[in-house]
């Protein structure tokens, strides 16, 4: 079949890259050890500070999201020492079998895959842990295989009212840039996160914002670390370099992206994600479908995964989606494989983008003989422009 028109992206990350961002990144490589560049590092250092929410220091990796991940645990933590991980989805099953595979003890939370990390958990483990034990907490922010998003401001102070020393390590990777982040004041000790969601560029890169209880446990951390060493990589930032070829092209659509949301301002960005998911909740309730996320007070900003009714598979949908109207959705992770779909609605979008795609799935719940009531584009475009006087200056 012939596609004409843009491609929908609509996965929870990769996100659609803004031309602004493709352009800068679409100029000659420089010489990574020149002044051009130590200008550019210093400037996307500064530029990603405040999108963290820190002062602090924030290491760029050449990796994806798991290599960041990786770097987080082997930069604070020696072999044989707990930690705990609260189980969320997907994602917070990678940490488990990240950490149990660098040699650490991992205390997993059970979760039913619906809901956030609690802070009543967490508060029940940190009291019975009078030995402190437990070296690091472990949580994913914004679960990207559920669309469930813990209350991390309620969480961080926890440890911090309990006087438990174990680190606060985050994963952010579809949160950050997208819902409010607050590194420094949610007492996060590591914020892992990576370029291609609410960053709006390509895969690639990825990031540690590092507080300085981790920076000082990391003098004393015991697991083998070379690539990943924030030691190494702090050291030579100070002068705009890296202990090793950066990716140059990559850091230009960085800084431009960073640029973009400064323009737009991170309130108004989260705000923008916060009406989008209001929006796309809108038009799953008018389907009768059913949100995985169970408590609205953790509904995710970034994306929303949908159930399927018992007994249609969520891939013969996307498969259908993509072919008839060149538009990709997420798939169901792990145990949801089949079961769930996911809408992305974060990074470089807009209004009319929202509506293509959810018209996109209603179009293909009738193809694909999903049952459900029409009416979700109705749903969406009341909360997208509810009414004339929604407008502050009539047009
Ligand atoms: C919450 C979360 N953590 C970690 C990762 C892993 O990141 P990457 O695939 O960039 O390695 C992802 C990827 O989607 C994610 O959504």
């Amino acid at each position: 079949m012939i596609h004409t028109g843009r491609h929908f992206l609509q996965i929870p990350g990769p996100t659609n890259v803004p031309d602004r961002v493709l352009r800068a990144m679409a100029r000659p490589v420089i010489d990574h050890r020149g002044p051009e560049f130590a200008a550019l590092t210093r400037e996307v250092l500064e530029g990603l500070r405040p999108v963290f929410g820190t002062i602090g220091p924030v290491a760029v990796y050449a990796a994806s999201g798991s290599g960041a991940s990786e770097a987080a645990l082997v930069n604070t933590l020696s072999p044989g020492d707990r930690v705990l991980i609260f189980e969320t989805g997907h994602f917070s099953q990678a940490w488990r079998h990240l950490a149990e595979r660098l040699g650490l003890k991992v205390d997993y939370i059970p979760g039913n895959w619906r809901r956030g990390a609690s802070e009543d958990d967490l508060e029940v483990r940190l009291t019975s842990d009078g030995g402190h034990m437990c070296k690091a907490v472990i949580l994913v922010h914004n679960e990207t295989s559920t669309g469930v998003t813990s209350r991390l401001s309620e969480i961080g102070p926890v440890l911090k009212r309990l006087g438990h020393p174990a680190l606060l390590i985050v994963d952010a990777v579809s949160s950050l840039a997208s819902m409010e982040y607050r590194h420094d004041e949610w007492a996060v000790d590591v914020t892992v996160c990576a370029s291609q969601k609410g960053l709006m560029v390509p895969p690639g890169l990825s990031f540690n914002a590092v507080s300085e209880k981790a920076l000082a446990r990391s003098r004393t951390a015991k697991l083998p670390r070379n690539y990943w060493d924030w030691q190494d990589m702090f050291k030579q930032n100070q002068s705009g370099f890296f202990p090793y070829t950066p990716a140059t092209s990559l850091l230009f659509g960085l800084r431009e992206a960073l640029q973009m949301l400064r323009e737009e301002g991170l309130t108004e960005v989260f705000r923008r994600h916060r009406r989008h998911a209001d929006a796309t909740r809108a038009a799953v309730r008018a389907w009768e479908l059913k949100i995985v996320c169970e408590d609205p007070r953790e509904y995710s900003s970034s994306m929303t995964a949908v159930f399927m009714p018992e007994g249609h598979d969520a891939d013969r949908l996307r498969k259908i989606i993509l072919e008839q109207f060149d538009m990709s959705l997420g798939a169901g992770l792990s145990r949801l494989a089949g079961r769930v779909f996911r809408i992305g609605h974060l990074g470089g979008f807009n209004d009319l983008m929202l509506v293509g795609t959810l018209s996109g799935i209603e179009m293909g719940l009738r193809l694909a003989g999903v049952p459900h009531k029409d009416g979700g584009i109705t749903a969406a475009l009341n909360v997208l422009a509810p009414s004339h006087t929604a407008l502050e200056t009539p047009v």
